[in-house]
């Protein structure tokens, strides 16, 4: 029988959390990309708003931006060091039996390619 001390302490020992560095660098780059459009989106807002205020104007939203835009691309650098044995292993699979990129994939390109090329150097 389990008293109530005794399960008690055996909750704060199965609660104890073992810090996960892979899963905090991917979660990293998870929310870092999410705050990426945001600031982002403010910045273009505060330069192009017909009210903005000289060429300082939004510089708060740039450098939020930036700040985190660096560490965006350092945890996704960092990330994909992290995953290199399985990148390899995949990479090598693939020389090995080369494939065709699936129709999805050559869809999602076109789509890519379509987009740019109808609004780049406009
Ligand atoms: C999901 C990824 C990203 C999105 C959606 C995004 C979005 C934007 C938007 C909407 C603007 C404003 C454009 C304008 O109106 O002038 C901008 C500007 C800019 N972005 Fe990003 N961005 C992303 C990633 C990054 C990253 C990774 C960096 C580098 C760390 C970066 C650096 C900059 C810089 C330097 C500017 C120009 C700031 C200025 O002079 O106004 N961006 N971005």
């Amino acid at each position: 029988m389990v008293l109530p001390n005794q399960e008690e302490a055996l909750l704060n020992t199965t609660r104890k959390h073992q810090w996960n560095r892979r899963r905090f660098i991917s979660l990293g780059v998870l929310f870092f990309g999410l705050a990426l459009p945001i600031t982002g989106l403010g910045d273009h807002v505060a330069r192009h708003s017909p009210d903005s205020s000289g060429p300082h104007a939004g510089i708060g939203w740039v450098i939020a931006h930036v700040a985190i835009g660096t560490p965006f691309v350092v945890f996704g650098a960092w990330h994909a060091l992290l995953k290199g044995r399985a990148l390899l292993k995949y990479l090598r699979s693939r020389v090995r039996r080369p494939a065709l990129p699936s129709l999805e994939a050559l869809a999602a390109l076109a789509l890519v390619g379509g987009v740019l090329a109808l609004t780049v150097g406009r």
